[in-house]
Order: C-alpha cells, then sequence, then structure tokens
C-alpha cells in the first residue's frame, strides 16, 4: 500500500489489484481471525442512530458479509448492497445472503447513483483508499439528503509494536501505513458532510508469539502490501532482532498488538425546504 500519511509520495496510488487479489485470497480464512473486526463493526453499528430507516443500504468494503447480514435484520424493509473491490469477497458473501445486491466496486469510484442510500456503513475498508478525499466525496453524492456515512477505519499507531520492532534492525517498510487522525478530522470537515462525531479508540489484542500475529495478518488479507516492502525472504539474523525487540514489549496476557480505530458518523445535510 502507499504511504497515506504523505499523499504525494512518488509510487502513486496503492495497487488496487494487489489489494483486491490479497482480499480475494483470504476469503475463506478471514471470518476464523476476525476477532478484532467483529468487534469493530458491532461498535459501529451500535453508533447508527437508532431513528434512521434508510430504504437503501450500503455496506462498502463489505468483506464476507458479517455486517451486511447484520444490517438485513437491522433493516428488513430496506434495501441492501454490499461493495467490495474483491470478487472473492463477494462470492462469500453472496453465497451467506445478506445483502440484496453484491457489486464489485471501489470506494474512491462507487457504482451508485446520485442520492440512491440512506445508510452507507463501511467497518475497516477505507484504510486501503489511498485518496480518501474521493471516498468522502462519493460518500456524498450517493448519500440522500438525511443520509448517514458510518465508517470505522485505522489510523496512526495500528501495529506500532511490529513495525518498531522492525525499526529496531532495519529501516525497511515492513507494516502497512496509517493515515493520521488530523488527516481524517481535516478531510471530514471539508467533505460537505456534517460530522456528528469522530473520536480514535485503542483496542489491544495479544498473541503468544509473532508467528500467530502475522499468520493471522495474512490470513485476513491485511498483510503488508507496501510497495517498499522487502522482496524475498528476510535474513535470519534481521528476523532473530525484530523477534527479541518485540519480545520486550511481552506483558502477561502475551505480546501486544495495538489497533488506533478510527469511528466517525456523518451526516448530509437536509437540502433547504426539505
Ligand atoms: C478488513 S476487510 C473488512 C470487511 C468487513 N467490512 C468486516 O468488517 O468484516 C476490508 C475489506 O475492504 C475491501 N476493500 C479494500 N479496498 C477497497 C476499496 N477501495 N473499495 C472497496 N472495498 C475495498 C477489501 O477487499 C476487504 O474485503
Amino acid at each position: 500500500m502507499t504511504d497515506l500519511t504523505q499523499p504525494n509520495l512518488p509510487g502513486g496510488l496503492p495497487d488496487k489489484r494487489q489489494v483486491a487479489a490479497s482480499f480475494s485470497r483470504a476469503a475463506p480464512s478471514y471470518d476464523s481471525v476476525a476477532e478484532l473486526q467483529r468487534a469493530v463493526g458491532a461498535q459501529l453499528l451500535a453508533q447508527v442512530p437508532q431513528a434512521l430507516q434508510p430504504r437503501c443500504w450500503v455496506d462498502l468494503g463489505s468483506g464476507t458479509g458479517h455486517f451486511s447480514r447484520q444490517l438485513r435484520q437491522r433493516y428488513p424493509q430496506g434495501l441492501g448492497v454490499a461493495v467490495d473491490i474483491a470478487e472473492g469477497m463477494l462470492q462469500h458473501a453472496r453465497a451467506q445472503g445478506g445483502a440484496h445486491y453484491h457489486v464489485a466496486g471501489d470506494a474512491e469510484r462507487l457504482p451508485l447513483r446520485d442520492a440512491s442510500a440512506g445508510l452507507i456503513f463501511s467497518s475497516l475498508a477505507v484504510q486501503w483508499c489511498a485518496d480518501f478525499a474521493a471516498v468522502l466525496s462519493e460518500a456524498r453524492r450517493v448519500l440522500q439528503p438525511g443520509g448517514v456515512l458510518a465508517f470505522a477505519s485505522l489510523c496512526v499507531g495500528t501495529l506500532a509494536e511490529l513495525r518498531d520492532s522492525w525499526q529496531a534492525v532495519d529501516g525497511r517498510v515492513h507494516v502497512n501505513r496509517f493515515r493520521h487522525l488530523d488527516e481524517y478530522q481535516r478531510l471530514c470537515s471539508a467533505s460537505g458532510l456534517q460530522v456528528l462525531g469522530l473520536q480514535v479508540r485503542p483496542h489491544v489484542l495479544h498473541y503468544p508469539d509473532v508467528r500467530s500475529l502475522t499468520h493471522e495478518l495474512k490470513a485476513l488479507g491485511a498483510h503488508n502490501l507496501n510497495p517498499g516492502r522487502p522482496a524475498g525472504l528476510t535474513g535470519r539474523a534481521r528476523l532473530e532482532g525484530m523477534l527479541q525487540a518485540y519480545e520486550r514489549l511481552r506483558q502477561p496476557q502475551g505480546l501486544p498488538a495495538t489497533y488506533q480505530v478510527v469511528y466517525a458518523l456523518l451526516h448530509k445535510p437536509l437540502a433547504p425546504g426539505d
């Protein structure tokens, strides 16, 4: 993935084909390791105003469709559209029900009509989008006046333990980079949507060893996709150095891995006279 903290870095956009292929490959294993994703999506869903009754809802970056199924239960009268860039994820989700339509598409260029949705729900997907202003502009276009965008994403500080442990042995890009919280705040404020809430909450998971963490990232499809990532195998001495550096962070519950989760709720104002 491109360095999202510096939007104008040479190297351009993240290779979306790689992101799509990685998540498509991960579709069969994703649900078995998605503990954090379940917790985050549930917290996000709890923040969606109870009074909202969308005639059409969108699960953006729907993955295996866990939250599409929850949205269908919550809005039995509504029409549900799951959008994901990874065809493999959509196939998996389609087989389990949930959304009425499963559409391959990019959050930066939504294949949906103007003012067609009352709710866009997006949990842990838009951190993969280099052009977050485009995501917000598309959400604004697709939402009906009065509609809500609820998203959860990741910001700087996520997987800091893994990143710092690698930094102790080399300066290469071993961990996906994330946008700063300030950048989320700035872009949301400038989006033309009204920001009803935006907070960051840390979630800390624990692992018996580093291998369990890296295997989990791979099973989720969320391992390092940076263009600057080291090619091929990492040298044994450097790997050992990283493992030793991470061991110094060990807590009674195991090795910590922090996710800094941004939760945001935005509203498209009603047009005058509505
Ligand atoms: C970590 S999974 C989250 C899936 C689901 N929302 C959940 O909470 O279980 C991220 C999903 O976002 C999708 N994704 C990544 N970049 C995307 C983009 N630009 N547009 C649409 N979906 C994207 C991936 O294919 C993947 O299915």
